[in-house]
């Protein structure tokens, strides 16, 4: 297979998982993620084949997707020799999808030009109007409140509500959304990402002062 065929044929299989999971929606995520990693990519001089296979394949190994991230690693790693990747590019696609997640930021650095490309843009899909858009349904998903002046920043509460998991919407700006910029990984996924981040404080900043009256 030459690489634009596998390319094509893993959006194909991925698309499948995920809407035999039911998570339908999250198949436009990896769109969307996999068209800026690539953008991306070929404006940091990034390896385009392997930016393209790991991002599509990113969030399958997520246990809202597989009963746990060992079987999602399996299931990946079977569906890679299916396509024939060499065991080096099998190996770097596995290593980024696995370091890559937020996870509170306790997770090891992501090391190579590839997988910082990916996760710049698994980033960038969180922040900006997508991912103000996101964020309100993962908490209307969960009952959230979209705001709740008194649990409005995670490092406020004590540790039996964020234990608790007591969260908003706005409060998960503050929490994740508004730190993201300065992780970014690339040149360009920061110039990106500073575009985004402008409008997340303009929202905002419009949001409080709607809720103040
Ligand atoms: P990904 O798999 O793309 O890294 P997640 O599955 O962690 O993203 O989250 C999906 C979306 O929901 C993201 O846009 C994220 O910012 C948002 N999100 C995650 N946790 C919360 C939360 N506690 N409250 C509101 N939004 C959240
Ligand atoms: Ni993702």
């Amino acid at each position: 297979m030459d690489k634009e065929y596998m390319i094509k044929q893993t959006e194909n299989w991925v698309k499948e998982q995920l809407e035999g999971e039911g998570t339908g929606h999250d198949w436009h995520h990896i769109q969307r993620v996999t068209k800026q990693a690539q953008e991306i990519a070929a404006i940091e001089g990034a390896d385009t084949f392997i930016v393209s296979l790991a991002a599509l394949l990113h969030d399958l190994i997520d246990d809202k997707v597989v009963e746990s991230e060992a079987e999602g690693i399996k299931h990946v790693t079977k569906w890679l020799e299916t396509i024939g990747t060499s065991k080096e590019q099998e190996e770097h696609i596995l290593a980024i999808i696995t370091t890559m997640s937020f996870k509170g930021g306790n997770n090891k650095p992501v090391e190579t030009l590839e997988a910082k490309v990916v996760q710049d843009a698994d980033r960038l899909d969180a922040i900006g109007a997508i991912g103000i858009a996101r964020t309100f349904i993962y908490a209307g998903s969960k009952g959230d409140p979209m705001y709740d002046p008194t649990i409005a920043v995670r490092e406020q509460l004590t540790f039996e509500e964020y234990r608790n998991g007591r969260s908003s919407a706005i409060g998960h700006f503050y929490e994740k959304l508004l730190k993201l910029k300065d992780l970014m990984n690339t040149g360009e996924g920061m110039k990106r990402a500073t575009a985004r981040h402008l409008f997340l404080n303009n929202f905002l900043e419009q949001f409080h002062k709607e809720w103040e009256g």
